[in-house]
């Protein structure tokens, strides 16, 4: 595309697009201009455009998609959302950023409510693919870009992490990846039908995603070919309606979990096996206090790679009162601030939002592939809706 500067259409307007939003005015002066945004309410889209001076709001979203001077929509509503709003917007000859999940399954007419607890997980599966694909195919007939939020893929530590494979001659035979706090921002995540799942699909995309793309990418460095998925094996639990939450309850144990789900689950143990035998475990949870987690290790038969794109001791805090570093920010759903801790010194780079916007634009401006794109978005629906059926039936799914 050969233009100067991109226009962008926000669509969302609290914690993710303010999330994006924050690293496109990391980008120099001049390389994109934020022309407008659009939500549910008109409320959430004046407040938005107030505090990032945006000046077109609208709740419509066809005023967005009709705008000229807007050149990417930017998807950071909740998943139910997703795929229409990516077809309408590639429909109308926008290029996409998306946030993860890509899509899911959010009931049909005839299904029982809550459909976490009903809709049988197979045909979850077939819908979530059939939304999956249909993004895919509005996508590449319409010859637009589509750019995948997925941040792991971006982060410093996974980069390094994939120079350090890369300097090896050994194979990668485990990943073991993880992301758990202590329960989601969005009103929308206690049920199926607004978020497509719980734990596996909110935080596991980020978790699957980084796996699938660490051995596609270690398969095209040694044999020119990708090393993909194969079968799927899992567990899910909803853990805080269980006999040992209520036991922590009665004891006046239980006040920091915020998690509190209608129909989806809150922790999920998944097993992927590659075409070339490794494997990934992968390990979410919404129950897990502390602070955000996010670690993927890499345990190769000559070397192991640790990467944390949280916590870490660049440096650390000590403090008796909580309230004494009050004002400042340490990192997502810490619960307090008091005694050791360890804030992120630049969370947004350091967990590559920065770097995956940054990405985005130029993979728009010079007609390429960003690293995160559609394959790895309808791949990662594809294996974390294996996961699910594989829970519910207790067996291992066969991806093809
Ligand atoms: N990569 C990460 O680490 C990360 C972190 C957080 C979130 N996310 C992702 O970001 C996305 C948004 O999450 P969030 O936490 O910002 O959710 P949220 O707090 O629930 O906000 C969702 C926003 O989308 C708007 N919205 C909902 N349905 C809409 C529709 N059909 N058309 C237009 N606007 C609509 C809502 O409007 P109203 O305000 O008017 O109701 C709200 O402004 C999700 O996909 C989530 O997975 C990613």
């Amino acid at each position: 595309m050969n233009k100067n500067t991109l226009g962008i259409g926000m669509v969302g307007a609290r914690y993710g697009a303010r999330m994006h939003h924050a690293n496109f005015q990391n980008l120099p002066k001049g390389v994109i201009e934020i022309k407008g945004v659009c939500s549910r309410t008109i409320e959430s889209a004046k407040a938005f455009a107030k505090d990032t001076g945006v000046d077109f709001m609208t709740d419509d979203l066809d005023s967005l998609l009709s705008r000229e001077d807007i050149d990417v929509i930017d998807i950071c509503t909740p998943p139910a959302s997703h795929h229409e709003i990516a077809i309408r917007a590639a429909n109308a000859g926008k290029h996409i950023i998306m946030e993860k999940p890509l899509t899911g399954y959010f009931g049909e007419p005839g299904d029982h409510e809550p459909i976490g607890h009903h809709v049988p997980r197979v045909r979850m599966r077939e819908g979530a693919n059939r939304n999956a694909n249909a993004v895919r195919e509005a996508v590449r007939s319409n010859n637009v870009k589509f750019c995948y939020a997925e941040n792991w893929v971006y982060s410093p530590p996974i980069v390094k992490m994939k120079s350090l494979i890369a300097a090896s001659n050994g194979s990668v035979l485990e990943l073991r990846a993880e992301e758990n706090h202590s329960g989601s921002n969005s009103v929308f995540s206690k049920e199926w039908k607004s978020m497509g799942g719980g734990a596996l699909l909110r935080m596991g995309s980020h978790a699957v995603g980084a796996c699938l793309y660490i051995k596609q990418w270690e398969g095209l460095q040694r044999n020119g070919k990708s090393i993909l998925p194969v079968s799927v094996l899992a567990d899910t639990a909803d853990l805080i309606h269980t006999k040992a939450s209520e036991q922590a309850k009665k004891a006046n144990a239980h006040q920091w979990i915020s998690s509190d789900p209608l129909d989806v689950e809150n922790w999920a143990n998944v097993i992927i096996r590659f075409d070339d035998g490794s494997r990934a475990s992968i390990l979410v949870s919404d129950v897990g206090l502390g602070g955000l987690n996010t670690r993927l290790t890499a345990y190769m038969t000559d070397g192991v790679i640790k990467a944390n794109m949280t916590s870490n001791d660049g440096i650390e805090t000590y403090a008796v009162d909580p309230s004494t570093f009050e004002q400042e920010y340490f990192t997502e759903k810490l619960e307090t601030k008091a005694g050791w801790n360890r804030p992120s010194c630049n969370e947004h780079w350091f967990r590559g939002f920065t770097q995956e916007i940054e990405d985005f634009v130029h993979a728009i401006k010079e007609d390429r592939e960003p690293l995160a794109g559609i394959d790895l978005a309808v791949d990662c629906v594809s294996v974390i809706y294996a996961a699910y059926q594989s829970a519910e039936e207790g067996r291992i799914i066969h991806l093809k």
